[in-house]
């Protein structure tokens, strides 16, 4: 009996065009003979849309998009459906076995969705509720490392709804602690929306205005002068990392445009690093992972200066598109993308299977 599996993409997220590139390829790797392959597209909106089953020669998951029906997950009888509408009325209950959820940002990566899969009982790949909204929120994440004793970089926290007085006061510590450049962001976001690099006080304000844009918590931190690293990890209650990479991106910074417009940017699988520098890195980025109770897979991302290892940011669903570090790093580990996508999904019913055996009620 095939397994059917539910391939969610899209988003209501800054990222969804960067979840329609990584869908298309992990739908490509996903094994044919093993799964039925239902797909889900999640339109910008958050309108659900089931656009078909095990399609052939999909190049173009942008038009995908454009076509489907109205649908839902739901419950019935201990099992989990996807219910799609005709018109006015249901017309059809698909039985599901796994979700592979592949958003990015909010609505995807943040533990929203991952909530609504465990209402109705369907295993998922990736990280459960806790873990993925702790490690969405960029300012919640630091302060779980930190507790665990992992070096990350300082940072002050603003509000939206601070009073301007506040917010002044806070910014004049900014500035005397960490001085110039500083490196502003939305605490909720990915792909670099919405962050700037701020050389000085001249630029704050306008890099703080961006921000808020996008979220209502902002942080600014102190900016570092480091190499990017980058160490993918995967498992249960046993995680394993691959060896780490690098990033070398061809603007100021990993911007928006050096990530997925500008080609330029460099990744180096593996990253040139001594032994022991990618023991430390291997050792933390596992470190880091069991500290945000993560399950599954993540990125975590590092800077290396010349003393110090810093947690820059953990992904919960990092990129499988093409140029993404997540299964190069795999790959240069010995586990391909087609074995990659295999193992994360037996993962997750690996973890299902575990939460089945809890008690759901009192018992002497
Ligand atoms: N404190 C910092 N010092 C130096 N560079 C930074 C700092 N914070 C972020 N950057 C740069 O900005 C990029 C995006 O920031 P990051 O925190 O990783 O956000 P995102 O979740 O959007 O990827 C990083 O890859 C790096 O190039
Ligand atoms: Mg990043």
């Amino acid at each position: 009996m095939k397994i059917n599996l539910l391939l969610v993409f899209g988003g209501k997220s800054g990222e969804h065009e960067v979840s329609l590139r990584s869908a298309r390829n992990v739908y490509n790797a996903i094994d044919r003979k093993r799964f039925n392959i239902f797909l889900l597209g999640i339109e910008k909106n958050g309108t659900f849309k089931y656009v078909g089953k095990n399609i052939r020669g999909v190049s173009d998951f942008t038009k995908l998009m454009e076509g489907g029906e109205d649908c839902t997950l739901t419950y019935r009888d201990g099992n989990p459906y996807l219910l799609v509408f005709g018109r006015d009325r249901a017309v059809e209950f698909i039985r599901l076995d796994v979700a592979f959820p592949i958003l990015h940002g909010t609505f995807g990566e943040d533990g929203t969705i991952q909530g609504l899969f465990e209402m109705v009982s369907l295993p998922y790949v990736g990280g459960g509720v806790l873990a993925s909204a702790v490690c969405m929120d960029k300012e919640i994440c630091k302060r779980v490392l930190r507790d665990n004793g992992i070096k990350i970089v300082p940072f002050y926290t603003l509000m939206k709804h601070m009073s301007e007085r506040e917010k002044v006061c806070i910014l004049k510590n900014v500035v005397r602690e960490f001085g110039y450049p500083l490196f502003v962001k939305p605490a909720n976001l990915g792909s670099s929306v919405g962050i700037s690099k701020v050389k000085n006080s001249n630029e704050l304000e306008k890099a703080i205005a961006i921000a808020f844009r996008y979220d209502t918590k902002i942080i600014v931190e102190k900016g570092v002068v480091g190499r990017e690293i980058e160490c993918a990890v995967i498992g249960n209650e046993k995680p394993q990392a691959a060896v780490p990479g690098e990033v070398v991106p061809i603007n100021e910074f990993y911007d928006y445009e050096a990530k997925y417009i500008k080609s330029g940017s460099k990744t180096i699988v593996p990253a040139d690093l001594d032994k022991k520098t990618e023991k430390l890195i291997r050792a933390l980025a596992i470190k880091s992972y069991i500290a945000c109770n993560l399950e599954g897979m993540a990125r975590v991302d590092f800077f290396l200066t010349e003393n110090d290892i810093f947690v820059n940011e953990i992904n919960s669903i990092p990129g499988f598109t093409e140029i993404s570090m997540f299964p190069m790093m795999w790959e240069a580990s010995g586990l391909n993308y087609k074995r990659l996508i295999g193992r994360l999904i037996e993962l997750a019913l690996e973890r299902k299977k575990v939460r089945d055996e809890l008690l759901r009620s009192y018992c002497k």
